[in-house]
């Protein structure tokens, strides 16, 4: 039988805790930011924005700190700056002592040095960013149990199976159960794949996302980080979580018992809902969204997911079986890999063999250190960079 020991499963808040609750928000302009300032605006005695950081889009940061004049507004890359110099301002504005909560938000790889400098202030944080714990699961698992910090998923799967397990015992979880809308794609020919442009692959029938979660939706490249997401966020091997396919987005994931009860989280597909989970827990804000209507949507279906289609998922679970820096690897290559999609540089059927191709040559060290995940990550991404799609002219290994 499986024992999830749900290492991360946070308690609450730590006392006293503050109204309002003042939050660093990394990716302020991103399509989760945006949500983030929404819910802010719309519940002023529950939450104030300390610091408001994006990357490059200064008009976008500018907007947000017009609106917000109380934060401090932070740009990751701007120009003609010193980038290691806006690195210590964010650093320094996430671990500022007025700061209650982190929400991590920024796009991938960039969110993990914030994020660790955060846990290393002791911050609680509220994560969308699945990236920092895919690249760095084992690191920021010490760290969280160094500083006593907790993180609350913003991630509406595992927002879903958090839920799932609120006054659960430990020991009771056989498996956790992903569900994937399976994307644009779910039921186009095989073969017509081949020829997918980048607004077809950005036109996901669910969800309205980011452009690089958008990508990895379609290959289902995102499930595949999802369940590597998941086991460091429930202390859950591998082999107990599964990914089934359901289109209509509206159970979000389950958690099965050993009793064989399974118990579901519903909603609309709607972000705000698991970033209001997140940011108020362990309350629940009045009327975020409307609750789906199941007399009118009529049917919820589920299937299996199909591994030919969909490679990515195996290939992520490959990579954190492997552990120690296979999934930094895995993760860099697909954001290189999805950028170059992106700018017409790859074709959407190469995305997933760049990845494959990445992780397969690597040489992974097996300790994690944050050297050797940036240097994993930056090797992933020459490799991808080098590649032509299918085929890799670089023979170079991970350097040790
Ligand atoms: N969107 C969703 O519905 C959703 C759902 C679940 C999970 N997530 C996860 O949430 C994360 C963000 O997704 P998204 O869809 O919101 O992405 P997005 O719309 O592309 O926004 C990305 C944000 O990150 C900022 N950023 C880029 N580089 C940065 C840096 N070095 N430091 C600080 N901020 C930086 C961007 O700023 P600029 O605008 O200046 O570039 C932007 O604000 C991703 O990891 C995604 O997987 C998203």
């Amino acid at each position: 039988m499986t024992q999830v020991r749900r290492a991360f499963q946070p308690k609450e808040m730590r006392s006293p805790r503050p109204s309002p609750r003042r939050l660093a928000l990394l990716g302020a302009t991103g399509s989760i930011g945006r949500q983030v300032c929404d819910l802010v605006e719309r519940h002023p005695e529950r939450f104030a924005l300390h610091a408001v950081i994006a990357g490059t889009d200064a008009a976008g940061l500018e907007a947000v700190a017009h609106r917000h004049p109380e934060a401090h507004a932070l740009l990751a890359n701007p120009g003609g700056t010193d980038a290691s110099r806006a690195a210590r301002a964010i650093d320094e504005a996430v671990s500022d002592p007025d700061v209650d909560l982190v929400v991590v938000a920024a796009a991938g790889a960039a969110a993990l040095a914030p994020t660790l400098a955060a846990l290393d202030a002791g911050k609680d944080i509220a994560l969308a960013t699945k990236e920092v714990l895919v690249m760095a699961g084992e690191l920021v698992r010490d760290r969280m149990r160094r500083h006593g910090s907790q993180i609350f998923p913003i991630d509406s799967e595992h927002s879903a199976i958090w839920q799932c397990l609120w006054g659960e015992k430990e020991g009771a979880v056989r498996r956790l159960i992903l569900t994937g809308s399976g994307g644009p794609f779910l039921r186009r020919p095989l073969e017509t794949l081949e020829s997918v442009t980048i607004a077809e692959a950005l036109a996901h029938p669910r969800w309205k996302m980011g452009p690089k979660i958008t990508i990895d939706s379609a290959t289902m490249m995102n499930k595949g980080l999802e369940v590597i997401e998941a086991h460091f966020l429930f202390d859950v091997p591998y082999s107990a979580i599964d990914v089934i396919i359901h289109p209509q987005s509206v159970v979000h994931s389950m958690v099965e018992f050993v009793d064989g009860s399974v118990k579901a989280q519903l909603g609309i597909p709607d972000m705000h809902l698991p970033i209001a989970i997140a940011l108020g827990f362990p309350e629940r804000l009045d009327g975020v969204t409307t609750a789906p209507d199941l007399a009118a949507l009529g049917q919820l279906s589920f299937e299996p997911l199909d591994a030919i289609r969909y490679p990515a998922v195996a290939l992520a679970c490959e990579a954190g079986e492997r552990g120690g820096t296979a999934p930094a690897v895995l993760n860099a290559a697909n954001e290189e890999a999805v950028a170059l999609f992106l700018k017409g540089q790859r074709r959407f059927v190469e995305i997933v063999p760049s990845v494959r191709q990445a992780v397969e040559s690597a040489e992974p060290d097996e300790e994690l250190t944050l050297d050797a995940v940036i240097a994993a990550d930056r090797w992933a991404r020459a490799q991808v960079r080098a590649s032509s799609g299918g085929t890799s002219r670089v023979r170079s290994k991970l350097p040790a």
